[in-house]
């Protein structure tokens, strides 16, 4: 099976900009999260969501359960092994964990580096029925990243999401999004942020892969050209994409030697180089398919570091394995720590 990508690439080529003593430090934090194998957990629900995910295990959705679930996923022993840092949202960036250290340092005493979700959301690009989305966050975001910064936070992360089928991606769309992600990119560089850049092509729909590297190509090469224009330092990023896939109610799902051609090629063709690495999203795939899609993926190789930032895939079990639940905390760990483990190359 052959993957066509029919796009204008990001010309690969120099850095935008020069580097700078800042620079070179948010190259350095940036390559420090995407090396040696280690991945990055994606912990950063927004409480809506992660509330709806607690009801889904019997849990009452409070803010202190949505902080104790939180607590169990960073205390594992032997995280900091194999996970570089870990995305949090603004809620749990701000609380503490039960012995009152706030989750900044407790990160930091684990050896991992703390995220933050800066974007506010999703809104409707042209009305409710639209169904295309325009992710928001950019109002006062100079601001927030300050305090971040101030708060313990090393790293960012914004969430578009484009939609698959008929003409979709619209061009509105690719590029409103792509315009976003560059401006709160280079927003977070300027304020001594790495920026991870997921722009998510959901898997949604029973179509073919070849029609997911088409809809991911361009996308990803409308957001090259977009980090380019705003002078992004691609050495100091890290790009979280899908994984090309066929759809989720395929018939017949491509297996992992084609997702990763499929992946890696359209990676190449459309971004630069010098990305400090790529960490995939998982998507709703599950914690095996994601494991071996990746396993895949890295087998194929790319002029990057090549890891994931799940969220589902890895925290998913662990969730239901504690289900609230004070006397299984360590199972919930365990859980934690077997999915890792799966996405972890072994030494
Ligand atoms: O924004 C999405 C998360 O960071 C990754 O979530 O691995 O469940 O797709 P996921």
């Amino acid at each position: 099976m052959s993957t066509t990508i029919a796009t204008s690439p990001a010309r690969p080529g120099s850095p935008a900009r020069p580097g700078s003593p800042a620079t070179t430090d948010l190259r350095a934090t940036a390559a420090s999260l995407v090396t040696g194998g280690r991945g990055i957990l994606a912990a950063d629900e927004s409480p809506g969501t992660m509330s709806r995910r607690l009801e889904g295990v019997g849990v009452e959705p409070t803010e202190e359960h949505r902080r104790a679930y939180r607590e169990l996923l960073v205390t594992g022993e032997g995280l900091a092994g194999r996970i570089s840092g870990v995305i949090l949202c603004d809620e749990t960036l701000r609380q503490q964990l039960a012995d009152g250290r706030p989750f900044p340092r407790a990160l930091a005493d684990a050896g991992l580096q703390a995220g933050i979700k800066v974007d506010t959301g999703t809104t409707a690009l042209d009305g409710p029925d639209d169904g295309e989305t325009l992710t928001e966050g950019l109002d006062g975001l100079a601001e927030r990243v300050a305090e971040y910064v101030a708060l313990g936070a090393t790293f960012a992360k914004w969430r578009a999401v484009l939609h698959l089928g008929a003409g979709r991606p619209s061009v509105r769309a690719l590029d409103a999004n792509a315009e976003a992600l560059a401006r709160y990119a280079r927003v977070c560089q300027d304020g001594g942020l790495v920026p991870i850049v997921e722009p998510e092509v959901l898997s949604a729909g029973g179509h073919r892969l070849e029609v997911c590297a088409a809809g991911t190509a361009r996308t990803l090469a409308t957001l090259g050209r977009a980090l380019d224009a705003a002078g992004v330092d691609p050495a100091a990023m890290v790009l979280k994409p899908n994984m090309v896939t066929s759809g989720e109610g395929s018939r017949q799902p491509a297996d992992p030697y084609e997702v990763a051609r499929a992946t890696v090629d359209t990676l190449r063709a459309t971004m630069r180089p010098e990305l400090a690495g790529v960490a995939f999203l998982s998507g709703g795939q599950s914690s095996e398919t994601a494991a071996a899609n990746l396993a895949a993926i890295r087998r194929r190789g790319g002029p990057w570091p090549l890891t994931f930032s799940f969220g589902r895939a890895l925290v998913s079990p662990a969730l239901a394995a504690w289900a609230g639940d004070p006397g299984r905390v360590d199972a919930g760990r365990s859980a934690l720590r077997r999915e890792v483990d799966r996405n972890v190359p072994a030494a």
